[in-house]
């Protein structure tokens, strides 16, 4: 069975809400000493309502993935959105990109990437730029593989937890 990726929209919101806790809890959870942090994160940045106002707004492109009938992953990205380590006036940043652990490490990342580059280019995007967790090696390497580079680094805070986050990017041919 093939995997098929297409942009998301508003009917898509209740899939990408469950996909967004899922595998931010299968990807993350262990790094939350206090579930509380992690419960609030998740249910208010997944919850419904905004998703369906973010999905709406013409500078978010969504993606989803689906094997058969099972949603197994998204990714989003934010049009013209600039960087302090970003020299293109023309950039968005890769703000979610997610796949279900059972689907990993079966290309379909790549393929995702495939996609989203080329929309961010038919949308006038000339730089891809993004935020990785220092730990996620896994991802890191994942984003080397696909020709993305550390350009910087910067904090993040969720609940009582600190976060280191590497910046990487890529022109887009
Ligand atoms: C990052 C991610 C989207 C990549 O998608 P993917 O379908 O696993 O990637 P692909 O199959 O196309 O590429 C696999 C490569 O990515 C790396 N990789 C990423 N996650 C991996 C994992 N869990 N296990 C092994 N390799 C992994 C490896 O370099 C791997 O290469 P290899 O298969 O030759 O060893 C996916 O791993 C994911 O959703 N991870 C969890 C969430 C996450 O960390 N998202 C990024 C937040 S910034």
């Amino acid at each position: 069975m093939d995997v098929h990726i297409r942009i998301a929209n508003v009917e898509d919101v209740p899939e990408i809400s469950y996909l967004g806790k899922k595998t931010f809890d299968q990807s993350f959870g262990y790094l939350f000493r206090d579930r509380s942090d992690l419960i609030e994160y998740l249910s208010s940045t997944f919850s419904i309502e905004k998703l369906t106002s973010s999905i709406s707004k013409s500078y978010n492109l969504y993606w989803i993935a689906h094997y058969g009938d099972n949603a197994i992953g998204y990714a989003k990205i934010q049009l013209n959105s600039p960087s302090e380590f970003v020299k293109s006036e023309h950039s968005c940043k890769l703000q979610k990109n997610y796949i279900l652990k059972e689907y990993l490490s079966r290309g379909i990342g790549a393929q995702l990437q495939k996609r989203i580059c080329s929309e961010a280019i038919a949308n006038d995007t000339d730089y891809i730029w993004l935020s990785v967790l220092k730990s996620n090696s896994k991802a890191i390497q994942f984003y080397e593989k696909n020709d993305y580079n550390i350009i910087g680094e910067h904090p993040f805070s969720i609940g009582k937890e600190n976060f280191e986050f590497w910046v990487m990017g890529k022109y887009l041919k």
